[in-house]
């Protein structure tokens, strides 16, 4: 598997009362931990060819780096030849090794939790920038929210490039949350179970600092046309955003301006189609938003202003 570089990103407008020049995140991303090659997979003469052949007719695209993976997984060639067998069948890499890479880190995954994917680095990189902006501005440690934190990816970026850091984090689905708890707290976060803000300590209301939400956003007609790594293995929880994919981004901008401080920062993923509705959204609950469009995925950044 291998880091893939987060696009250049441009500011595309500005929504809300007043528009604050807003740096967007940097054109490039460096991967936290600087060891790519821990992931980087050199195909060998102990992968036999035959084990690529039966994956790349699966599907696998990068059929070579998943066979040595696979291979890597176990010294049992029983065991191998299992996870082969799964994954021919369509379960999704990272739910056979029990790990995935994401922006240079190995996190853990649980079967039916959602594997966090490349594009969403660059919202993590923005969280842990603003993370660092509102250290530095305000002389103590950040107070950060990881929202529908699935693993905790965003949450580990976060505290790899941002500590020191108070870093929160929360989710509905408990095979996540168990996940994030391997993830998040022995680096120092703390993962809470439950209905999104529910799930957090009331004491930080008004405390946030960054707010970083992927939440759910496929509209739900069209679930069925996910790749079936996703349709049928991950929890429907994770990818069904309702009629119009913004459910839960409507929940999230309702309540947001109550848990950020003042110039706090609500950064959500969505899809460029979404965006002008997810950014309404958010002006509508008392937020300065602006969108932000990189190559392959869109973030909306809503700011509780100052006074
Ligand atoms: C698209 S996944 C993203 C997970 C993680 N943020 C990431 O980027 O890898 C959405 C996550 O939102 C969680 N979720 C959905 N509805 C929720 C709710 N009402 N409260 C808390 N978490 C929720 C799901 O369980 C899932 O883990």
């Amino acid at each position: 598997m291998r880091f893939d570089a987060v696009m250049p990103m441009r500011l595309r407008h500005g929504v809300g009362r007043r528009h604050a020049p807003v740096v967007v995140a940097s054109s490039r991303y460096d991967p936290v931990v600087p060891s790519a090659d821990l992931f980087d997979v050199s195909p060998d003469a102990s992968v036999p060819e035959a084990l690529v052949a039966r994956l790349r007719a699966a599907g696998c695209v990068f059929a070579e780096d998943e066979a040595a993976l696979l291979v890597g997984a176990s010294i049992d060639p029983a065991v191998v030849e299992e996870l082969v067998a799964r994954r021919v069948a369509g379960e999704p890499l990272e739910a056979l090794l029990g790990w995935a890479e994401f922006a240079g880190l190995r996190l853990e995954v649980e079967p039916g939790a959602f594997v966090p994917r490349h594009r969403t680095e660059a919202l993590a990189a923005e969280a842990a920038r603003r993370a660092r902006l509102a250290s530095e501005g305000h002389g103590r440690p950040a107070v950060v929210v990881d929202l529908c934190c699935g693993v905790g990816a965003i949450g580990a970026v976060v505290a790899e490039s941002a500590s020191p850091v108070v870093l929160l984090a929360a989710d509905l689905d408990p095979a996540a949350v168990r996940a994030a708890r391997r993830n998040l707290e022995p680096r120092g976060g703390r993962v809470f179970e439950g209905d999104l803000y529910d799930a957090l300590p009331q004491e930080y209301a008004g405390r946030v600092d960054v707010l970083a939400v992927n939440a759910p956003y496929v509209p739900s007609g069209e679930i069925a046309f996910m790749p079936p790594e996703a349709r049928d293995h991950e929890a429907r929880i994770a990818l069904d955003g309702g009629a119009d994919g913004l459910d839960v981004h409507r929940r999230v901008a309702a309540s947001a301006v109550r848990w950020l401080a003042p110039g706090g920062s609500l950064v959500i993923e969505t899809s460029e189609r979404q965006a002008e509705t997810a950014a309404a959204l958010l002006h509508d609950g008392g937020l300065d938003a602006v969108v932000v469009q990189g190559d392959d995925v869109t973030l909306v950044v809503g700011s509780r202003p100052s006074a």
